[in-house]
């Protein structure tokens, strides 16, 4: 079998999943909670940039979203109708902080106490993730992650918030895929805030990364749930080399590999940036900006992996300026290979063998952790239709999609991956990024002219295996 052979079809209904596992769904806050100018909110920089001509689909923004904000009583319910044990979700910086650092916003911190304790009394755990890219506008007038002074801005955030929900949330992210606000927001262009220079790209993965070990520090000293538990989220690649047996694929594979994964896991949980990824930079950049004993800062003690995984990358040799354009600051000569379908409505391969080879190599690499899927989902163009039993949607493509990947993640812990959770992204269809409201990545579908709530075939098939711990057919 080759590196890239992904064709086993990993149909496993009917496995059972170990006594205590996870069944969760997530969301994130400018994706959902709209009412961007209330109660003291100020803008993030996916306000100014969904506000910019032509960076998102069809003009859209996170102005109105799925109405979260407004609708918290009816969307909690909704949850609990799913029967998940726990619920995904982020905290708006700006809505706690607005200006990014000093006064903090009493009414932001009193909404996520309502959101918490309306999940708790439902039974649901909150799993709270600090920074979901909705960064404070101020700061990146200041220069956003390329500036050190963002990473302490965070501590000082997660310190407010962690001293208010403290003694009810037990599990605390930090950040979640850094790899996207870095690479994505300053080196790609598609997202915020939009720029495209390898230099700053490469600040804002050192400085994100600091802002996850400040900010460890500071929640610990305030957390008093005696459960408590502490995370990053990555959106760990499984790459593939084109041919295994060629020397420059196989270089290609570890370039994009150092830059999506070992940028991030080996200082969060080994205290050390990876030679290799120094060496392929130093055109760019002499890290120079790594300040002594930031690695010991960053490489706090943490108890779960989080990992988001939706497809995988094959990669070879590419011509000279092939990796010009794409957001991996000193990569070269990589060229991403067409990868086999079926793929989703993003065009993403679907390949449940690349989470699992990832969920095993993760654990190979970093023994010591739980490991929670903490994103895994499709967007499919979902048609809301009139059935006897009321309005329905018919999705089995996204239900397909669920159980290979579910399947790939009971063959992980069958394995001996500390594996103790898997969240579906996304609870409703939401705010899409740079797509808009153009992709729908729900187990529930959202119309967005009446925001009415309707869930998808996905989302009973879902609340079955919640309910019962087996992979239903
Ligand atoms: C990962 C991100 O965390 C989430 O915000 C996004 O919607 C999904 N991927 C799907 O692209």
């Amino acid at each position: 079998m080759s590196d890239t052979d992904q064709s086993d079809d990993f149909r496993g209904a009917g496995l059972r999943f170990p006594t205590g596992f996870v069944f969760g769904s997530a969301t994130a806050s400018y994706q959902i909670e709209g009412a961007v100018a209330e109660d003291g909110r100020k803008p993030s920089i996916w306000d100014t940039f969904s506000h910019t001509p032509g960076k998102i689909a069809n003009g859209d923004t996170g102005d109105i979203a799925v109405d979260f904000y407004h609708r918290v009583d009816e969307d909690l319910d909704l949850i609990k109708s799913l029967g998940v044990s726990a619920y995904r979700l982020s905290i708006a910086w700006p809505r706690i902080i607005p200006e990014g650092t000093g006064a903090v916003n009493e009414a932001g911190l009193a909404f996520y106490e309502r959101v918490i304790d309306g999940l708790i009394d439902r039974g649901i755990d909150p799993v709270v993730t600090l920074y979901h890219w909705d960064l404070p506008q101020p700061l990146q007038d200041r220069g956003g992650w390329t500036n050190r002074e963002t990473s302490y801005a965070f501590a000082e955030y997660a310190r407010v918030v962690g001293r208010r929900l403290g003694d009810r949330v037990s599990v605390w992210t930090t950040l979640n895929e850094p790899w996207c606000a870095a690479y994505l927001g300053y080196a790609g262009g598609e997202h915020a805030p939009g720029h495209r220079n390898e230099l700053e790209a490469l600040q804002a993965v050192h400085h994100l990364n600091l802002a996850h070990g400040l900010a460890l520090i500071e929640l610990r000293k305030v957390v008093t749930h005696p459960g408590a538990r502490f995370s990053v989220t990555n959106n760990l690649a499984s790459v593939y080399a084109a041919d295994p047996g060629n020397a420059d694929d196989v270089d290609a594979k570890r370039q994009i590999e150092a830059l999506r994964n070992r940028a991030f896991t080996e200082p969060q949980l080994r205290g050390r940036y990876p030679e290799d990824l120094l060496e392929d930079t130093k055109h760019i950049t002499d890290w120079s900006f790594i300040r002594d004993g930031d690695l010991e800062l960053i490489h706090q003690p943490i108890d779960i992996v989080g990992i988001n995984y939706y497809n995988t990358d094959t990669v070879r040799r590419g011509a000279e300026h092939s990796t010009e354009g794409t957001p991996f600051p000193g990569a070269t000569r990589v060229e991403w290979a067409e990868q086999p379908g079926p793929i989703t409505a993003m065009g993403w391969n679907i390949a449940p063998k690349g989470l699992y080879d990832l969920l095993v190599a993760t654990h190979e690499q970093y023994p010591e952790y739980e490991i929670v899927i903490t994103e895994n989902g499709a967007a499919y163009d979902d048609q809301i239709i009139e059935t006897d039993a009321g309005k329905g949607v018919r999705d089995p493509e996204r239900i397909d999609y669920l159980r290979r990947h579910l399947t790939a993640a009971h063959r992980a812990i069958e394995a001996g991956v500390p594996l103790t959770g898997y969240f579906v992204w996304s609870l409703m269809d939401n705010f899409e990024w740079a797509f808009g409201y153009s992709k729908r990545f729900g187990v529930v579908y959202v119309d967005y002219e009446t925001q009415e709530r309707t869930p998808k075939d996905s989302a009973h098939w879902y609340a079955k295996l919640a309910a019962t711990g087996v992979l239903p057919e």
